[in-house]
């Protein structure tokens, strides 16, 4: 990276329900990184509610803002640029980051830069260690799944997505068929390290198909059915349940991912030596996947890496480092930038069955 260690960029994040701000420098050090979760205040809906999310968003950035630039210990004036998710995501939550980092840009002359918050994923673990263009990702959160050929900063592949449900999603629905609370993936992962897989049997939407894409409604489904076809279910049951659940999980992103490696190989990286799995998204904290993917790259001649945990979940140090990455390469936006719902990494993906981008 061209960048020193004087480049620094505050960013901030609002998409779903974590408001988050962070100060990040050019040489990856991460001087403040700020997150206020919304779980309480969601808690009662077991989901995000997207009016609570903005509410909440709009009360706590400013003070998130402020706390960041304090721990950093630097003023306004001093950064090299402002980045904010600018989509996609949950559109009210989005314009209260968005428009607050024009507000800091205008007032102190600084550039804005902004960031797709499946981009701030996608370059998280760039922000941990050197690694270098190009990788495979599996994009894995609450919000999306997906297969990508990362090429660089805005030049990104897409060889698969999920036809219906994210794979977080699966996870959040589950927990909540099997009331295990909000959030539901950490809370799932828990559960299932008492239980035993093989107690349930549930389907593995996708398995054996060609392509990369993805699909989780049915399992979520099969698990409702299983949960409820038990007359009086246990803390045993559950965590059988949730267990099996994650084996399933875990046979479907490891197939998938296995096609995306053969593509991968041979359409980007040649006879490359250094084959590179980078696995991101708030999905990508649990261990166990983790695990499975790690033994399958291993297998497959790739080696896996994930940023530590709290990367992987929302958080602005991932949006600071996209944007010190696109200010490298001289990617700054309009103050005019409108903020968007949806917005693919990859534009040219064709229109696949996907409901969402
Ligand atoms: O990336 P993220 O924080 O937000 C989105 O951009 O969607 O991902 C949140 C998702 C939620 O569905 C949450 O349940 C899931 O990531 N998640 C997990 C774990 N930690 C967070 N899923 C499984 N196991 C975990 N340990
Ligand atoms: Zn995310």
């Amino acid at each position: 990276m061209g960048l020193s260690a004087q480049t620094l960029v505050l960013g901030i994040e609002s998409s779903c329900d974590e408001t988050a701000a962070a100060v990040v420098a050019g040489d990856r050090r991460i001087l403040s990184h700020r997150i206020l979760s919304q779980i309480e205040e969601h808690a009662p809906y077991g989901g995000v509610v997207p009016e609570i999310a903005a509410r909440a968003h709009v009360e706590h950035l400013d003070g998130l803002v402020a706390a960041a630039m304090d721990e950093a210990g630097i003023a306004f004036p001093e950064l090299a640029a402002v980045a904010a998710t600018a989509g996609p995501g949950l559109i009210g939550g989005v314009l209260v980051g968005l428009t607050t980092a024009k507000a800091i840009a205008a007032a102190h002359a600084l550039p804005l830069v902004a960031v797709n918050h499946l981009e701030g994923h996608a370059l998280s673990v760039r922000l941990v260690g050197e690694v270098s263009f190009p990788y495979l990702l599996l994009l894995v959160s609450g919000g999306h799944c997906q297969l990508l050929a990362v090429l660089g900063p805005g030049q990104y592949r897409r060889y698969g997505t999920t036809i219906d449900d994210a794979v977080g999603e699966a996870f959040d629905k589950s927990a909540k068929i099997m009331g295990l609370g909000y959030p539901g993936g950490p809370a799932l992962e828990a559960r299932a390290r008492s239980g035993d897989a093989g107690r349930f049997d549930l389907p593995r939407p996708m398995l054996g198909r060609d392509g990369c894409d993805f699909s989780f409604s049915g399992l979520k489904t099969a698990v409702r059915r299983a949960w409820e076809s038990l007359e009086a279910p246990t803390d045993g049951h559950a965590a059988d349940l949730a267990a099996a659940f994650q084996a399933a999980v875990a046979d479907v992103l490891d197939d998938r991912t296995a096609h995306a490696m053969a593509r991968f190989r041979d359409e980007i990286a040649g006879g490359a030596k250094d084959l590179r799995l980078i696995v991101a998204g708030g999905v990508a904290a649990n261990a166990f996947l983790r695990g499975r993917l790690e033994k399958l790259a291993r297998a497959e001649g790739f080696t896996m890496t994930a940023p530590p945990p709290e990367l992987c979940t929302d958080n602005a140090a991932m949006i600071a480092w996209a944007g010190i990455e696109r200010l490298e390469l001289g990617l700054v936006d309009d103050l005019g930038f409108a903020a968007r719902a949806r917005w693919p990494l990859d534009e040219q993906a064709p229109p696949s069955l996907s409901v969402k981008a």
